[in-house]
Parts: structure tokens; sequence; C-alpha cells
């Protein structure tokens, strides 16, 4: 079942500009959705419309059967609840002045009638706040330290941790791991397809890396100028029927 529709979504932040023009796309439930495109191809912009950051006045976006309003969106507690979203840059997701397990809670404390499926039992906050450092492969011991204490990867997989705590049924990232040394990139993948397939939560991946979009999604939109030119199924990246600026973005990766 389709759990997001967008559906001729636009976006002008000028008369003269359009950043997003009649955006057509579907996630399903458990699906990774990749979307792919240059610097400036509108790719913040779709993830800012989606989670309320931006408002819209041409298109519709439907999550699970029922439509966001694009100015309302603030009544959607349940909307809000289920779409998290994690940034290129996870210092702006942590508070400086918090220990990690402070910030780790925030969503928690936020939605305190929700119990996630991993807190059956009774835990203190600190407990709760370990038990998602280790979902995320990181040491207990953490949950003391400040974010200046952590390294770039580190702090990606906190603020993964932050988003996962309230189980949202889709996560979207824009560009997780675009500030971050390959090696650790790669880290980061593989932790957020661990997670994708234990959760069968969705996540929509944003990225200008056709290589990490392949690393982790089943399905990939590709955006150019703020419209989608090409989707296909990962499996057929390499299909003779690709769009040429598809074929671009692969022949660039390749010769990096
Ligand atoms: N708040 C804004 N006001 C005006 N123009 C914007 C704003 N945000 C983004 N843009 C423009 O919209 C286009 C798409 O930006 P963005 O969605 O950030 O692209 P991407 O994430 O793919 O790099 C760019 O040309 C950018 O300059
Ligand atoms: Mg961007």
């Amino acid at each position: 079942m389709s759990l997001l529709v967008v559906d001729k979504l636009s976006k002008q932040y000028n008369k003269s500009f359009q950043a997003l023009d009649h955006i057509s796309f579907q996630v399903c439930e458990g699906e990774s959705i990749g979307i792919v495109g240059e610097s400036g191809s509108g790719k913040s912009t779709l993830a800012k419309l989606l989670l309320g950051l931006e408002i819209y006045k041409e298109g519709r976006i439907t999550f699970n059967g029922e439509e966001i309003p694009p100015k309302k969106r603030s009544l959607f507690r349940q909307y809000r609840k289920d779409v998290q979203m994690i940034f290129q840059d996870s210092t702006s997701t942590l508070n400086p002045k918090l220990p990690i397990w402070k910030s780790l809670l925030e969503p928690l404390n936020n939605f305190k009638d929700f119990t996630p499926s991993f807190l059956k039992g009774s835990f203190s906050q600190k407990e709760t706040a370990e038990r998602l450092l280790e979902m995320v492969g990181l040491d207990k011991e953490m949950a003391d330290r400040y974010p200046w204490e952590l390294s770039g990867g580190q702090k990606q997989r906190v603020s993964i941790a932050r988003a996962l705590s309230i189980e949202p049924s889709l996560l979207v990232c824009d560009e997780p791991t675009a500030s971050l040394d390959v090696t650790i990139q790669v880290q980061i993948l593989h932790l957020l397809k661990d997670i994708q397939k234990t959760t069968n939560m969705a996540i929509l991946f944003i990225s200008h890396d056709i290589r990490a979009v392949a690393h982790l999604c089943d399905n990939v939109l590709v955006l150019k100028n703020g419209s989608i030119v090409d989707q296909f199924r990962l499996g057929d990246l390499y299909d003779i029927h690709r769009h040429p600026y598809t074929k671009a973005l692969v022949q660039a990766a390749t010769l990096e």
C-alpha cells in the first residue's frame, strides 16, 4: 500500500523561479526510495515541503490515505510523529548545551502517550537513551557526552537514533552522509539498511551521489531543475533507455 503519495507538487520561491515543477511519486510501506540530482535540483526543497518546513500552493501530499494540507500541517500530530527527518548536518539537530542522552529523548518526550516497541517494560530515561545508542551501534557510555565530544559519524548515528526513537513509518534523509569520510559514509548506509530490514520503515533517501543511492535504495527518482526526469528500479540503472542525465550521473560517479 502507498504510504506517501506526492501529486503534482510544485514550489516557487519567487515569481520567476520554479524550484519544483509538478513532482509526482509514491512511497510504499517499507520501501527505500532514492532521490538523486545535482546541487540546486530541488532535493532539499522537496524534503522541506514533506516535513512542513516550507509551504506550497500547488499539488498535494497524501500520507496513509489522508491529505496533508500545506498550511495546517501543525494539526497533524500523527503525521509529525510518523515522518522523521535526518539532515546533512547533524550538529543542527543536537543541542550543544545538552548531553547526548537528553537530546536523544526529545522526540519521545514530545509524544509521551506513545511507547515504542523496544521499550516494553520499565526503563528510566537514561536507560532508554542507552538502549537507543546501542540500537545504532554506539557505546552507551556516549550518553553523558556533549555533541562536540563526538565525531561526525557518531553524531549522525545519534540523529538516526533520535529519529528512530518514535518509530516513524517514513524516514526522510537529506544528504545524511555528504559531510562524512567515505568509510564512515558506507557504515552509515549499512546502518540505515539494517534498520530498514528490521523495522519495515520506509526511507526517502536524498543524495547528489548516485553511488550512495544505489547502495540503499530499491527505486530511484532523478531530479533535474525541479523536475523528475527519470524513474526506475535499481536493477535497471544501467539500462540503455536511461535518461541521458542519469547516464551522465553514473558516468561522473565512475570517473571520481
Ligand atoms: N528559501 C529559498 N528562497 C529562494 N530560493 C531558494 C530557497 N531555498 C532554495 N532555493 C533555490 O531553489 C533551488 C533548489 O534548492 P534546493 O532545494 O536546496 O536544492 P538541492 O537540495 O537539490 O541542492 C536552488 O536554486 C536554490 O537556490
Ligand atoms: Mg540540498
